[in-house]
């Protein structure tokens, strides 16, 4: 049975694309066509559509605190809202591809494009029945993944690895830009219901949140980006009674699945319109009610976890308001009636601006324990130079660059005398995926493991030329000295001379377990995540009232990223992310056909920000160390994303008093509520 347009029914290997191409051709594959469902909350508990289980429910999570009914008897002023998000595309520079090279009869060695090689090594055993150990994976130059290239390449790497199995030949599979499209994840598209309750002066008292993501025909990695759904979606504040309720649904379309932020974008711009519009209710400027509610170091978060360090939420906010200049830009929404008689008399752009504050739960939770663990090679060279290893990868988000300076650093080698290995599975250890923004963070642990090691090593090969003892030694700068009257300098470069002079060991492995976490889905408490990062957005607009078109004019994203080891890269990171994320506040929609299938299935109907598109981003970085990252750094690689949508969304009634419950905000759908609104204003 076939679940979804596009799912694969046979795989054709030829000697060329042409020959393939008419292969496939001859091939008639008769479909009955039976009835199938798209939408979400029709195939929860549909009666005869069954694509999982009875209910078509294939993973429940849940967020409880305190009491939220009386938590709503408690509030003076009540705002609810219902909400929708579509399904994006992780338009990475490459589609998937992968060169399966079949070796002897239990040997397949893959060369792809992808996030996490040992995902795809452990795929590839399993389908071919290969042992591990026969399994070879190298990570070939990857441009961009997003999430899109975590799970997926496992099926890609699969079908062309059967087809070298059965042929005894290298086979190549690249899928076209509009196979891609139409064929692998995207972010689940979200309905997010959601209730708020808060105090005449301005203290929330209630979140009560109903999260249904929309899975398609598989689950692929539903089940963990809901759990990232319901654990962010009351936002970073203190709330006492909260009940988030959160389900993934399987429909008949394509599998939705990991993408930068992995569940929380959803309900963060679910979250933030609320909180916007209960501020307004109580007639205050929404960053002062964020101020009176945002979480502080020591507080305790919605579900449970006390975070008593590098909390940099507050800083974040206060950062941007001063560079935003936002005390003086902020006023009252105009009332559309105001809107409307303005653009009669010629003024039709009008201009606002709108805030987010969010959280991101740091690394994999508790869900992906078992992947909680990171391995690391580091090997000192006879020419003074080093190479490393790790599992995880390079995807342009520059965990090569800052892993290279721990090292560096760690060591007391010139950073232009660091190379990283390339990622290839029998050569690298295993780190885990490369996903939840944990590279740096955990590869970082590791090598600082591993080249703890080497030191030790290194200062026990020259204590007797210094003259004390190895305990005594330290790294200061490019030297080893001794810590006790920095005396005996010997230079870095000449120990690792001595080292492979002496014969001594020269290489080491590092190897780190991230602090436990857990989480009680019984009772919706818990410690999900080991630390948080924190942000805030603001978006300057101007609206088009006669158009529905919106220019973004400025983005100031403050971020605590605990440490920022390289500012360059983490700059980078703000402004492709925030890119994105306005890609997916403001541009991009994948449109489905009736059957399902995907329409805007390439880069000219299916629409994403340029480097035209782009607005004044001003980067703002917050550093607010973690104890147990490497110098304090807590990772970061997904949320400037996150909390893009719901900035522009209150940017966009900041401006013209028109509020939107769905993203992206395309002139079509702002031009329409404009003209509800004055359909509904006029008398
Ligand atoms: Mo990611 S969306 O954690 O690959």
């Amino acid at each position: 049975m076939v679940f979804h347009v596009g799912q694969p029914v046979a795989i054709v290997v030829a000697r060329s694309v042409r020959e393939a191409e008419l292969a496939a051709s001859a091939i008639r594959v008769e479909y009955e066509v039976l009835p199938a469902v798209f939408d979400p909350v029709e195939a929860m508990d549909h009666p005869s559509i069954h694509i999982f289980g009875e209910d078509n429910v294939c993973s429940h999570w849940q967020q409880k605190k305190g009491d939220v009914e009386r938590g709503f008897a408690d509030a003076d002023v009540i705002v609810e809202g219902e909400y929708r998000t579509r399904a994006q595309e992780h338009s990475y520079i490459e589609p998937q591809g992968c060169i399966a090279v079949p070796l002897g009869f239990d040997e397949m060695t893959v060369y792809g494009s992808m996030q996490c090689p040992f995902y795809v090594k452990r795929a590839v055993s399993e389908i071919l029945g290969y042992p591990m150990s026969g399994v070879t994976v190298i990570q070939t130059t990857t441009g961009g993944a997003f999430g899109g290239k975590e799970d997926q390449p496992s099926q890609i790497a699969g079908l062309a690895a059967l087809g070298a199995h059965l042929t005894k030949r290298p086979v190549k599979y690249l899928l076209s830009r509009e196979e891609d499209i139409e064929t692998t994840s995207k972010r689940h598209p979200a309905i997010v219901r959601a209730k708020t309750g808060a105090t005449a002066d301005g203290l929330l008292t209630a979140v009560k949140v109903d999260i249904i993501l929309n899975t398609g025909a598989f689950s692929t990695l539903g089940p963990a980006v809901l759990y990232r759904s319901a654990l962010h979606a009351a936002g970073p504040y203190r709330v006492h009674n909260v009940n988030v309720q959160a389900h993934a649904v399987t429909t008949n379309l394509v599998p939705f699945g990991a993408f930068r932020g992995f569940g929380s974008p959803q309900v963060l711009f679910a979250c933030e319109e609320q909180i916007d519009r209960i501020a307004e209710k109580l007639n205050m400027d929404p960053v002062e009610f964020r101020e009176r509610n945002l979480i502080r170091e020591g507080d305790v978060t919605t579900f449970g976890q006390r975070v008593d360090h590098s909390v940099g939420m507050m800083e974040t906010l206060k950062r941007a308001k001063e560079r935003s200049g936002w005390t003086t830009k902020w006023k009252p929404a105009p009332n559309i009636s105001l809107v409307i008689e303005g653009s009669r008399k010629g003024s039709h752009l009008w201009r606002g601006i709108g805030a987010s504050t969010i959280f991101y739960g740091v690394g994999l939770s508790s869900s992906g324990e078992q992947e909680s663990r990171t391995g690391a090679y580091v090997q000192l060279e006879s020419d003074g130079s080093v190479t490393f290893a790790v599992g995880t990868t390079e995807i342009g988000q520059g965990m090569m660059t800052v892993l290279s300076q721990i090292v560096a650093a760690e060591l007391g080698v010139d950073y232009e005398r660091v190379r990283m290995a390339p990622v290839d599975t029998s050569r690298v250890p295993d780190s885990g995926p490369t996903v939840a923004s944990r590279s740096t963070t955990f590869s970082g642990r590791a090598l600082q493991d591993a080249c703890k090691k080497l030191r030790s090593l290194m200062f026990e090969k020259v204590a007797p030329r210094i003259g004390s003892a190895a305990s005594e030694l330290k790294i200061e700068g490019k030297f080893i000295v001794c810590s006790k009257d920095n005396e005996g300098k010997i230079p870095v470069a000449d120990a690792i001379k001595i080292m492979h002079e002496e014969r001594g060991q020269v290489s080491a492995v590092g190897w780190d377990v991230a602090p436990p976490k857990f989480y009680d889905n019984e009772i919706g408490q818990g410690k999900p995540y080991v630390t948080y990062a924190w942000c805030t957005n603001i978006v300057e607009v101007e609206v088009d009232v006669e158009t529905g078109t919106t220019e973004i004019k400025d983005v100031w994203a403050a971020h605590d990223v605990g440490k920022a080891i390289n500012p360059q890269t983490v700059e980078g990171q703000i402004e492709g992310g925030s890119l994105q994320g306005l890609g997916f506040g403001r541009y991009e929609e994948i449109v489905f056909s009736p059957d399902g299938g995907v329409l805007s299935n390439n880069l000219s109907t299916y629409v994403i920000p340029t480097t035209l598109d782009a607005p004044n981003i001003y980067p703002i970085i917050v550093e607010s160390p973690w104890e147990e990252g490497p110098y304090g750094a807590k990772g970061f690689g997904e949320q400037p994303l996150m909390g893009i949508a719901p900035a522009v969304t209150n940017a966009i009634y900041n401006a013209i008093g028109v509020r939107l419950n769905e993203v992206p905000a395309t002139p079509k759908r702002v031009w329409k509520e404009i003209q509800g609104k004055m359909r509904g204003s006029s008398p």
